[in-house]
């Protein structure tokens, strides 16, 4: 499924490159994993290490962390969401700078929709005193985005967890109970970062134009996985090039290509 010029998933993938994690394990259906696997391979093209694992129903996010348990081991981990596009300047710091929780760390991110999303309420100081999976009467505007990150409590948390009335493992319910652990901190996403969701046909077209918008007034790439590992220094020049190569025919390998010309200032 493309978003404008390349593969949905390469947005998130390229989203973790950023905040600096390159083990990643893709969580998909047993019909669509294979297509994925095809796609990405085992990683060491883009330096990075890739694994699969199929998710035999829909039993909700938290489900991740008890699939991936042998993947995860003794580690930290973040959870990002295939459909969730997020683009902004800074943002790959914050990212990095959260990369390594004592508890769990989690966004919050003003929109006009709320009660689509797991949504949090602040209280006057600023401290996260709510979460709530799509309420009917949201008492916030801010939804929480898909990208979550956690220490290794987070299996033990997934596994007692029970299924909501949509019969899922709620993420929102891990959020909540480190929230009751008070072990979670809730950062809140600026207005000067884009957060865009794909799960409906109008917003997977907005987020193909934003993405068209950007792109072509810029000539930046966003949501390349290449340029995200050549830019995070896991991939040499010669490899970015051999990536670009194939892809010349529809424009994005020439368009890779040109923007290593800008970075080398030619
Ligand atoms: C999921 C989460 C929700 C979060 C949203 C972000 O919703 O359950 O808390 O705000 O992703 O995209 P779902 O995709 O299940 O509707």
């Amino acid at each position: 499924m493309p978003v404008y010029d390349k593969p949905m998933i390469y947005y998130p993938l390229s989203t973790l490159i950023y905040a600096g994690i390159s083990e990643i394990l893709i969580i998909s259906t047993p019909k669509d994993l294979p297509l994925f696997e095809d796609l990405l391979g085992d990683g060491t093209d883009y330096g990075c290490r890739f694994q699969y694992a199929v998710q035999e129903h829909p039993n909700g996010l938290a489900e991740a962390f008890i699939i991936g348990e042998p993947f995860i081991g003794d580690d930290k981990v973040a959870l990002i969401l295939g459909d969730n596009i997020f683009y902004g300047s800074g943002l790959a710091r914050l990212l990095q700078n959260n990369n390594d929780p004592d508890g769990g760390i989690i966004y919050a991110y003003w929109v006009h929709d709320p009660e689509r999303y797991g949504v949090v309420e602040f209280n006057d100081d600023g401290k996260a005193i709510s979460i709530e999976e799509k309420p009917e009467k949201p008492k916030s505007h801010f939804a929480v985005p898909g990208i979550y990150f956690y220490d290794n409590e987070v299996v033990n948390i997934a596994k007692n967890i029970k299924p909501s009335h949509r019969g899922e493992l709620e993420i929102t319910d891990v959020n909540k109970e480190y929230l009751n652990r008070g072990k979670l901190k809730v950062s809140i996403l600026d207005r000067g970062t884009a957060w865009l969701d794909t799960g409906t046909f109008q917003s997977l077209m907005q987020a193909a134009q934003f993405v068209e918008v950007i792109e072509e007034r810029q000539g930046l790439k966003i949501g390349s996985i290449e340029t995200a590992a050549y830019e995070m220094g896991l991939i040499s020049r010669d490899q970015f090039i051999r990536l670009a190569e194939p892809l010349m025919k529809s424009g994005y390998g020439k368009n890779l290509l040109g923007l290593l010309n800008d970075y080398e200032g030619n």
